[in-house]
């Protein structure tokens, strides 16, 4: 009963198929509601969405638009309720406004759009008769961050000439956070966010550093330099210095000032996730998203305090301003003639190899040569290009597993692997023109997260098992849900990896996959839900009893507009597409997969 089937504990239930249908489909003996949606109001004042009066300050009380990374913390002597953090993104402004023109934004559309990033805290409650998961608007902890919000830089970069502009002569305060895509939760009570494609908002980039992170040499496809001159690099060229980062935030704390931990240094941060040491200090891996770019970790010097002092809470706010930065080289261990590009398996049967963690800079100290300290954490990247660091197929989501503290890395594409002029296929990214990525497994040496080495292999290759390219950890193929482009990864209570996907290039919608990575059913791939037309599937929480999951960019199809949807979620035909975010229960109430 309940959709109850077989499968690893938490993995019982019937495999949605592929399909391409306008909607969230899940298992049957499921159910599932939207929790919240772009434009629902969530600060006290704050009027009921309406499509055609947006208004920058009605927005700036809203929900936010795109949401990829969630968080859910727990809420002490509030029954039935936790603390939902979201990041938004990015905007969509031609699905977002009526008649939108691109070569000539209006002053409030680019008002609306800064206040439709950066980051939401809002209450949620669960109603235990029916199920649903519902926002509680105008709760005192409900708070919206923006564009336009104050965010302090801290650590070893903070205050930097790098680092100042005409506005902050101090180098230490910044108005936004821009393109939050993943994230993390810390063990002490905080959210982390990276910041990703920072890049496309700003215009007039000169420098080789520019360059580097993709920073146009004309005007932004935004046009918000013609509204706020900090996006025009010609006249304030280190404005996008001070974007880049993993934020931190206390959304227990409706006053915090918001850190951008520069030592964990400044690239297309896709997310942040910690695990601690056996002393108790924070570990946390990262990824760059970028064709080609690197994995890194942060190893904090600090120990962690435990307990719920505010001393405790003071110093733990600490942790990720002190320690030692460091980017992933990679070996194979079979030969390089038996990687052929292909996905093909060597003759040792498995993708795998060892690798060392290269130190780029502690504290003040840098360990690149040829580079300070600063221009460490600031240009993180071609710190990673001096000291020889792996070249992967985008390094999306990284998520240690609280079971057995092996890390993995969703590799999500890459279609220039192999192509003239570009890197070609290597042990760790085995495919050219890697079209529906890979996931790597990470295990430190001694099981110690602070070490310099380790070993790793491929668990999954993605893609239809019928295509010998593919891998799923070694399990029979026919017995697997075909997965394309793995993007967000979360561990459930039992242990398993569930992955969400973004862009799948097997013809069929994304969706949402639950896979055991150990015991004898390790590699048991079975898809949970598929998202409607056009979106991506992000932010994936599963906790016993609700999966959650973001709706990205539903609609966003070439061509597409407010006047000609591409699709009509999550409010039905005539109503404007909505990213919202959707709670998956079972009808029974019982455990999720059990
Ligand atoms: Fe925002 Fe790399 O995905
Ligand atoms: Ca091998
Ligand atoms: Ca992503
Ligand atoms: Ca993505």
């Amino acid at each position: 009963a309940g959709g109850k089937t077989d499968g690893a504990r938490g993995l019982r239930f019937t495999p949605v198929a592929p399909n391409t249908a306008d909607q969230v489909t899940i298992p049957s003996g499921y159910a599932q509601n939207v929790v919240i949606r772009w434009g629902d109001p969530i600060l006290r004042g704050a009027p009921d969405f309406n499509p055609d009066k947006q208004t920058a300050k009605a927005q700036a009380g809203q929900f936010g638009y795109n949401t990829d990374f969630l968080s859910l913390l727990p809420l002490k002597g509030e029954r039935g309720r936790q603390v939902l953090v979201a990041n938004h993104e990015y905007t969509d402004e031609i699905l977002m406004f009526r008649g939108y023109d691109s070569a000539k934004p209006t002053r409030e559309q680019v008002e609306i759009a800064w206040a439709a990033h950066g980051l939401s805290v809002v209450v949620v409650e669960e109603d235990r008769k029916s199920g649903k998961l519902t926002a509680v608007t105008r709760h005192q902890l409900n708070r919206r961050l923006t564009v336009t919000s104050e965010f302090k830089l801290t650590g070893p970069a903070a205050g930097s000439d790098l680092l100042r502009t005409s506005a902050d002569r101090t180098g230490s305060k910044v108005f936004g956070t821009l393109n939050n895509c993943a994230g993390g939760t810390t063990p002490w009570g905080t959210t982390l966010h990276g910041e990703e494609n920072f890049n496309q908002y700003f215009a007039n980039g000169s420098s080789d550093t520019d360059k580097r992170y993709g920073i146009s040499t004309t005007a932004s496809e935004r046009k918000w330099e013609l509204f706020d001159k900090r996006f025009d690099l010609k006249q304030e060229p280190n404005e996008a210095h001070r974007f880049g980062w993993v934020v931190e935030l206390d959304p227990y704390d409706p006053d915090f000032t918001p850190r951008k931990r520069t030592a964990l240094g400044r690239f297309k941060h896709e997310a942040a996730q910690p695990r601690l040491t056996a002393d108790g200090r924070p570990v946390v891996y990262m990824g760059d998203d970028e064709r080609f770019d690197y994995l890194y970790k942060f190893v904090s010097s600090k120990q962690m305090k435990k307990g719920d002092s505010r001393a405790a809470h003071e110093h733990n706010l600490t942790l990720l301003d002190e320690g030692t930065l460091y980017v992933a080289k990679l070996t194979g261990d079979s030969p390089a003639g038996e990687i052929d590009g292909t996905g093909k398996l060597p003759n040792d049967g498995e993708f795998d190899g060892s690798g060392v963690w290269i130190p780029l800079a502690t504290g003040d100290v840098s360990h690149v040569p040829g580079m300070t300290a600063d221009e460490v954490y600031v240009f993180t990247r071609l710190a990673g290009d001096k000291v020889g660091a792996t070249k992967m197929d985008r390094p999306e989501d990284v998520e240690p597993s609280p079971r057995t503290g092996r890390v993995y890395v969703a590799l999500t594409n890459n279609t220039d692997r192999g192509k003239a002029g570009k890197a070609g296929a290597d042990e760790a990214n085995p495919r050219n023109a890697n079209k529906h990525g890979h996931i790597l497994e990470l295990a430190e040496n001694w099981d110690d997260p602070a070490g310099d080495g380790f070993a790793w292999r491929l668990f999954l290759v993605a893609g239809d098992p019928n295509d010998p390219a593919t891998y799923f950890a070694g399990f029979p193929k026919d017995k697997v849900s075909p997965i394309s482009c793995p993007d967000n990864v979360a561990f459930d209570p039992h242990g398993n990896l569930w992955i969400a996907t973004d862009g799948n290039a097997l013809g069929v919608h994304d969706g949402l996959f639950g896979v055991a990575t150990q015991g004898d059913r390790r590699g048991e791939l079975k898809q949970f839900l598929t998202m409607p037309n056009g979106a991506e599937t992000c932010g994936p929480i599963v906790q016993d009893r609700r999966v959650l999951v973001a709706v990205q960019h539903p609609g966003e199809v070439d061509g597409a507009s407010v006047e000609k949807p591409a699709s009509a979620w999550p409010d039905g035909p005539g109503k404007i597409v909505r990213p919202s975010v959707v709670s998956v229960w079972r009808k029974d109430g019982s455990d999720i997969g059990v």
